[in-house]
């Protein structure tokens, strides 16, 4: 398979990772007999400093024009006290936006060989955790009207039926493909937005007859990730609560260094991403965990390219390095093998 990968480093630690991501692309390539090209294109803070905006044209235009995009991460407290129309998250919401990235899904996923890294106590995780959030991404109060006068700011949550209709469809056939449950997370208590996303839940459930949904409120969904989170399967909400749930869902696995994410077009187009940011810090210093991101190769390998057995190949690369007590600052415990990011990247390289 011929593909042509858009890559966009972005800032911070952003540099450091996906340049580890492409180590693995290029060993499955030559593994399996595979031809990925790539580009490289600024956005972020690093694209404010060399053309004055966050997601330069050229980037968009390539990006669009790729066969799929991987991305490190973007922002930092330079570019912090920028007016926010020319942040560096705006390349986010911009890429999300113009290419119709809709559908955001973000696994969080105790990994056992980190299970002493999960914050709640043992009882309350019992074997495991695999959770996966479907964040609608071009909508709602993110890209709804917005304003500002002297005296106050306003921002606008409005849902289309048909935007909310396609996310919740994938939410049901993410679903159907896991354990069949499937809790749609809104806060139809109070919002207009809400009562429109639950109705349309309802609506859908019977052509998904063999699984079975629940609705929470959003405020009680951030409660019972912390009091039981093994009552989730597919957790499908709008973008607002979906940004917040999903932090929280990767705190309690306790290794955010390691969860990778997808944003998808209809198409299966996508974009790819570790759920983590740019961690200015430690950038530069070869100490970053690329885990995540090269999970996020192993997603797009499943979600856009189709390629299963590629996909499976890095996830078990991943989990013999860290059979192997292999572990990145973030994820180190007494015992374990310390290395680097570019070692890191190698070890999983070479288990391929
Ligand atoms: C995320 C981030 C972004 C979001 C920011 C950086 C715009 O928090 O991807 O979750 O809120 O969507
Ligand atoms: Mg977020």
């Amino acid at each position: 398979m011929k593909k042509h990968i858009a890559l966009v480093p972005g800032d911070g630690i952003g540099v450091d990772i996906v340049g580890e991501a492409v180590k693995v692309l290029d060993r499955i390539q030559e593994k399996f007999g595979h031809e990925f090209t790539y580009s490289t294109y600024l956005a972020g803070g690093c694209a404010i400093d060399a053309t004055g905006k966050p997601l330069p044209e050229e980037t968009l235009k390539g990006c669009a024009e790729s066969d799929s995009i991987i991305l490190g991460a973007v922002g930092g407290p330079k570019w912090d006290k920028l007016p926010s129309e020319i942040r560096p998250e705006k390349a986010l919401l911009g890429l999300r936006g113009e290419l119709g990235l809709f559908c955001n899904l973000r696994p969080a996923i105790i990994y056992k060989q980190l299970s002493e890294a999960c914050p709640l106590k043992p009882e309350i995780v019992g074997d495991g955790l695999d959770i996966m959030v479907v964040r609608e991404l071009t909508g709602g109060i993110y890209f709804g009207e917005r304003g500002r006068d002297e005296n106050s700011a306003y921002d606008t949550m409005r849902y289309t039926v048909a935007e909310i209709e396609r996310i919740v469809r994938k939410g049901f056939e993410i679903a159907q493909k896991r354990t069949k449950r499937m809790c749609s997370v809104d806060k139809a208590n109070i919002l207009n937005s809400s009562q429109l996303w639950r109705e349309i839940v309802e609506r859908l459930a019977p052509e998904y007859p063999d699984v079975s949904v629940s609705h929470l409120y959003v405020d009680n969904a951030a409660m019972q990730l912390i009091r039981n989170p093994r009552q989730f399967d597919v957790i499908v909400t709008g973008n607002l609560f979906g940004d917040i749930l999903s932090d929280e869902a990767s705190q309690i696995t306790g290794s955010i260094g390691m969860l990778p994410s997808a944003s998808l077009r209809e198409d299966s187009f996508g974009m790819y991403e570790p759920i983590h940011g740019s961690a200015p810090d430690i950038a530069g210093k070869n100490i970053a965990n690329p885990i995540a991101t090269i999970l996020s190769v192993g997603m797009m390998l499943r979600y856009t390219f189709g390629l299963t057995a590629e996909a499976d190949a890095v996830e078990e690369a991943v989990s013999k390095v860290l059979d192997a007590s292999y572990r990145t600052a973030d994820i180190y415990s007494e015992g374990m093998k310390l290395v680097g990011t570019k070692e890191m990247g190698d070890l999983i390289a070479q288990a391929l």
